[in-house]
C-alpha cells in the first residue's frame, strides 16, 4: 500500500489516513487504488467493525491530484477513482469522517456516503467541478440537491463556492463541529462505540437504510463517470488545470 495512504485496524476500528501532507492531500491514481484496496480488505476482515476517514487537522483533501489526473486521466469504469467511489458507496460496515481544513471535490463528495461526520470548525467544503471544466461524481448531482435542496445544491455545485463547518452542519452534511484538533478522536470514539454494537444488526441497520436508492446512486454515478471522463480530455479542463499548475487565473472565453 503507498504510504500516502495508511490504514491500521485496532479494537475493530479501520482508520484510513490520507498522509499526503505535501500535496494536501490530494489524490492520485495510486491512491485511489490503495483506498479501494484498503476498503475491500476491511470489508472481508471479520475483525473490523467500523471504518474511519481521516486527514490533517489542517486540510482533509485537496481532491483529486490535478497533475496526476492531466498525465493519466480515468478511462473505463475500472479506473481506481471510481473503483474506490464503488466500493465506498457500497461499504457495508459504518464509515467514519473525520474533516477538518479544506475538503475539495472528491474530499466533500465522499462524505455523502459516510455515515457519520465530524468536522473541526476549520472545515471548508466546496465541489468546484464546473470551475475545472467538469461535472459533479460519487453521484453528487444526485445526493447534494437531496441534502441541500436545489437551491443551495446549485450554489455548491455551479458555483463552486466553498461553505463552512457550521453550514454544514446546518444541512445535515456533518454530525458535529468540534476543535480541529479534536476531530480525529471524536470520531475515533464513536467507532468505538460502534465496535462494540453487534456487527449484524449494524450490517442489516445500514443495509435498510441504503437499500431504496442504491441502484439509482451507483447509476448516477456510472453516468456521472462517463462525462467526467470525457470532459477531463476537453478544452475547459484542459485550460482550468494548466492554469493551477501556471498559478493563473484560467481563461475559458474560447472553451
Ligand atoms: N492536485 C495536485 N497538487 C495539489 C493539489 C491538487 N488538487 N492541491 C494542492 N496541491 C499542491 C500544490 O500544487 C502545492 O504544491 P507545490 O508545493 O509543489 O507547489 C502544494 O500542494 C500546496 O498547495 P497550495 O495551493 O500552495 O496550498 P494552500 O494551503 O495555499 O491551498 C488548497 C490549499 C487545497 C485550498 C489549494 O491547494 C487548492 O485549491 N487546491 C486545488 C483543489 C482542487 O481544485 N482540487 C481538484 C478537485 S476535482
Amino acid at each position: 500500500m503507498s504510504s500516502d495512504i495508511l490504514a491500521h485496524t485496532e479494537a475493530g476500528v479501520c482508520t484510513i489516513t490520507f498522509n499526503r501532507l505535501d500535496k494536501k492531500n490530494s489524490i492520485t491514481a495510486a491512491m485511489y487504488a490503495a483506498l479501494a484496496d484498503a476498503l475491500d480488505a476491511a470489508q472481508a476482515d471479520g475483525a473490523v467493525r467500523c471504518v474511519v476517514f481521516q486527514g490533517h487537522e489542517t486540510i482533509f483533501s485537496a481532491g483529486n491530484d490535478i497533475a496526476d489526473f492531466l498525465n493519466q486521466p480515468p478511462s473505463g469504469d475500472d479506473a481506481p477513482v471510481f473503483r474506490f467511489l464503488r466500493a465506498l458507496a457500497q461499504f457495508p460496515k459504518p464509515v467514519i469522517a473525520a474533516v477538518s481544513g479544506p475538503a475539495v471535490g472528491i474530499g466533500t463528495t465522499m462524505l455523502f456516503h459516510c455515515d457519520l461526520v465530524y468536522a473541526g470548525d476549520n472545515a471548508a467544503f466546496s465541489m468546484p467541478f464546473v470551475n475545472l471544466g467538469l461535472c459533479p461524481e460519487a453521484a453528487s448531482s444526485l445526493l447534494v440537491p437531496q441534502m441541500l435542496g436545489y437551491h443551495r445544491a446549485a450554489e455548491a455545485l455551479l458555483l463552486g463556492e466553498p461553505f463552512m463547518a457550521e453550514a454544514a452542519l446546518e444541512v445535515g452534511l456533518v454530525n458535529r463541529v468540534v476543535p480541529p484538533t479534536e476531530a480525529n478522536a471524536y470520531a475515533q470514539a464513536t467507532a468505538r462505540k460502534l465496535a462494540a454494537k453487534p456487527l449484524s444488526a449494524l450490517l442489516e441497520t445500514k443495509r435498510l437504510m441504503k437499500k431504496g436508492q442504491m441502484a439509482q446512486v451507483l447509476a448516477v454515478m456510472a453516468e456521472e463517470a462517463q462525462s467526467f471522463g470525457r470532459m477531463l480530455r476537453e478544452p475547459a479542463a484542459k485550460e482550468a488545470f494548466s492554469a493551477f499548475m501556471e498559478r493563473r487565473k484560467p481563461d475559458f472565453s474560447k472553451v
